[in-house]
């Protein structure tokens, strides 16, 4: 990470003069803008108070950056929009060896030619857009890729808000919440009302010549299971659409902030558990097929917090609202003591439980999941770079899965569930282990894929699952806006900019494949559809953030500091 500091006078700001002038800021000085600082900063308190969708932190304090005075060169500099903070909009001087690069797109081609093949991808409903087809895939073999996936449409309704283009997304975010009131059964069973669908369809009746969508919450899907993703991620859309768009008016209408209740109420229902994490059935998030993420998944986790902290920015403060607001400040303490304690591994923590003891019973244990040392796998002793960590794939009783997965980990840096020195050590890993993670495509979904027995019993005989194949270990395009976005909210823009010139040459040229295969990600997926369209989003959310960083704040939280003195655990367990 730069450790430049840079040179900017944070003394006049006052976040009550939004003079659209103040948020003009010079390429050089953004080459000498430290982004690690700009997280860290002292925030003001009491400002912006009107938005509804400004910074709520968990003391319930009203924060956030205000506009600087920045000199205005004619045409190289970046213009916020007014309804953002200016808290994600500069890059800092490592990352920026051609300046120009970050206003002119070098690859125009490539990104109009990914505009087109967005625009092909749109499914209306009565005449207005409602989302993306998941694939435009001509071949036979369609499944369910003709549907509007919640998960898949996040990247695309990205693209559309960077753009300006966010009546797309509030048509998605209101036709879905319609689809969450439907009375949802699987056989005889009646599941719970908050849950979102994973996808939906378009059904045109020929004969009455009319239009109705078609849901499936699961009970049409391979396995299935309820996506327990698609909530968290209709939450973090309509605080992305708040945020970019500044129109607080959709969040604050009746049926949505009913909608986030009813989600919230799902997963913040008290039961047997003993964590505050969610316990999940294999394939419930992105890896939507039995791979072993059973209990508590890193993806899961992560948008849990993300979600949480998006709803306590966008729940009105009334009755109702209230109570869950403090239901969600007490989950979020939990929460990320728990994930950032026991997730968390690097070479320290490794080495300690490499050598912890067993058995051990009352509140003085070390060992509090007891996991055995032999369960360690070969790989991840070699995988561990010196500087760099990760949360690992899952933590259960007798049971941490060591695999690192791109999602969760990118999450945990967008929504601050990872401190800034875990965020930095994160992006150490992928920087060190830069052949195993991104290869020549990136991003691998999970690493290392599981082979020969263990994937036999882990995928139940999957044979899209194989080693180095689709959600075991294959390479997904659409990734890297993940990647990009955890590598300029960490500073490290070069990153992304690394990752995404190796992917621009092959996705247009391979037609924009679902996933690579192979240890290095270097063939076509061997059943990945084309015209993938969150492969076609992931570009372009990734390359407008990377022009314009000012897009961060859409998608990122600012790390809250109410969390972190609660940070403390026993010797062994220290970060
Ligand atoms: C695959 C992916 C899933 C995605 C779906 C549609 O099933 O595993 O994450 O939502 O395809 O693209």
């Amino acid at each position: 990470m730069s450790s430049s500091s840079f040179p900017v006078d944070w003394s006049h700001q006052n976040g009550n003069s939004r003079n659209p002038e103040d948020t003009l800021c010079s390429v050089a000085e953004v080459e000498e803008f430290d982004f690690s600082k700009a997280l860290d900063k002292p925030r003001l308190l009491n400002i912006e108070r009107q938005r509804s969708c400004d910074e709520r932190s968990m003391s319930e304090l009203s924060i956030g950056f205000s506009p600087r005075q920045l000199s205005t060169k004619p045409d190289n500099y970046y213009r916020l929009p007014d309804h953002l903070d200016n808290s994600f909009f500069l890059l800092p001087k490592s990352g920026l060896n051609t300046p120009r690069s970050l206003i002119l797109d070098p690859h125009p081609l490539i990104v109009s030619e990914a505009w087109e093949a967005l625009r092909r991808s749109l499914v209306y409903f009565r005449g207005q857009p409602v989302g993306t087809i998941a694939a435009l895939d001509n071949s036979d073999e369609k499944l369910n890729y003709d549907q509007v996936f919640i998960r898949d449409f996040v990247p695309s309704a990205l693209a559309f808000l960077m753009h300006g283009e966010p009546d797309i997304v509030k048509n998605f975010i209101l036709k879905t919440l319609r689809l969450q009131s439907w009375e949802k059964k699987i056989d005889r069973f009646h599941l719970a009302e908050g849950v979102m669908p994973a996808s939906f369809k378009v059904y045109h009746d020929p004969v009455r010549n009319h239009e109705t969508l078609i849901a499936d919450f699961g009970e049409s899907a391979i396995g299935r299971v309820a996506p327990v993703d698609s909530g968290f991620w209709w939450i973090i859309l309509l605080r992305a659409y708040t945020k970019s768009t500044g129109d607080s008016s959709l969040a604050e209408r009746p049926e949505c902030q009913k909608g986030m209740r009813l989600i919230l109420s799902l997963c913040l229902s008290e039961g047997f558990d003993t964590f505050p994490t969610l316990l999940c059935a294999d394939g419930c998030c992105m890896i939507d097929r039995r791979m072993g993420v059973y209990g508590y998944p890193i993806e899961i986790q992560a948008l849990f917090f993300m979600a949480l902290r998006c709803a306590l920015q966008l729940l009105k403060p009334d009755a109702e609202g209230k109570e869950f607001m403090e239901r969600i400040v007490k989950r979020l303490h939990a929460l990320s003591y728990h994930m950032r304690s026991y997730f968390w591994l690097d070479l320290k923590q490794l080495n300690d439980v490499y050598r912890f003891k067993t058995e051990e019973y009352s509140h003085t244990a070390v060992n509090k999941f007891n996991v055995i040392p032999d369960s360690l796998p070969d790989w991840v002793f070699d995988f561990m770079p010196h500087h760099g960590g990760y949360f690992v794939g899952n933590v259960s009783p007798a049971r941490m899965d060591f695999r690192w997965f791109c999602l969760g980990n990118c999450i945990a840096i967008l929504s601050s569930l990872a401190t800034p020195e875990q965020s930095v050590a994160i992006m150490d890993l992928i920087e060190s282990r830069w052949e195993e993670l991104i290869g020549d495509m990136p991003v691998k979904v999970c690493y290392p894929a599981i082979e020969s027995h263990e994937w036999r019993i882990v995928t139940g005989c999957d044979p899209k699952n194989t080693r180095w194949s689709y959600h075991n270990g294959g390479s997904w395009p659409v990734l890297l806006w993940l990647l990009s976005a955890a590598s300029i909210k960490t500073g490290r823009p070069q990153i992304a900019r690394r990752a995404l010139h190796i992917a621009e040459t092959r996705l247009v040229k391979d037609n924009w494949p679902e996933y690579y295969d192979g240890t290095l990600g270097r063939y076509v997926g061997k059943q990945a559809r084309k015209f993938q369209t969150w492969s076609i989003a992931g570009y372009l959310v990734a390359r407008m953030m990377l022009d314009d960083p000012s897009h961060l704040g859409i998608v990122a939280l600012e790390d809250d500091k109410q969390l972190k003195p609660l940070l403390k655990r026993s010797n062994s367990w220290t970060l």
